[in-house]
């Protein structure tokens, strides 16, 4: 069986990253969302209320049960990928900005485990400039993000910044 680790920060999930989870099922069997759980980072939600979002995110985005599964990982992404039978790493790329550090990352995976491939999907043009970080800073500002993130990631949203 086909099996890809989707891993991120996640924080939160926008539909940028239901978009590459879609297009992912079509190249693999299964996918393992994986979330990085590194508080170093100072994330808006917990490890826990992420992986709900993304739970009720797949549900929306009508995933076959079974093909897509919610986890979180600490430590180096290749160990976790290789212990979840995992042969890839799927990332999502939008625009040149991303080039240099996915280059990066999927080099450095690759010198760890050369059994694990980086696939990378092309963004959806329509979400190319959603970013989990954009999508917080206008939440917090007052602006309308219903149309970037799943249904479940605005109420969230609102909430913790007492809109
Ligand atoms: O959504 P993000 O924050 O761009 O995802 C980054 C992520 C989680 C893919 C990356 O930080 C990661 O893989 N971290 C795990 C640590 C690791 O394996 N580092 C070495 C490879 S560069």
């Amino acid at each position: 069986m086909s099996v890809a680790v989707y891993p991120g920060s996640f924080d939160p999930i926008t539909k940028g990253h239901t978009a590459i989870l879609k297009s992912g099922l079509v190249a693999f069997e299964r996918i393992i969302v994986a979330v990085l759980n590194n508080e170093s980072k100072q994330p808006l939600f917990s490890v826990a209320e992420r992986m709900e979002m993304i739970q009720l995110a797949a549900e929306e985005m009508g995933a076959e049960p079974g093909r897509v599964e919610v986890d979180s990982f600490d430590g180096l992404l290749v160990d976790y990928a290789g212990s979840r039978g995992a042969q890839c790493i799927l990332r999502g790329l939008r625009a040149v900005a991303d080039f240099e550090y996915e280059l990066q990352m999927a080099n450095m995976n690759r010198h760890l485990n050369t059994d694990i491939e980086t696939v990378f999907i092309m963004a959806d043009d329509a979400y190319f400039y959603v970013a989990s970080t954009l999508v917080k800073e206008v939440a917090r500002l007052g602006g309308n993000v219903a149309e970037l993130v799943p249904a479940a990631v605005q109420p969230r949203l609102l909430a913790k910044f007492d809109k």
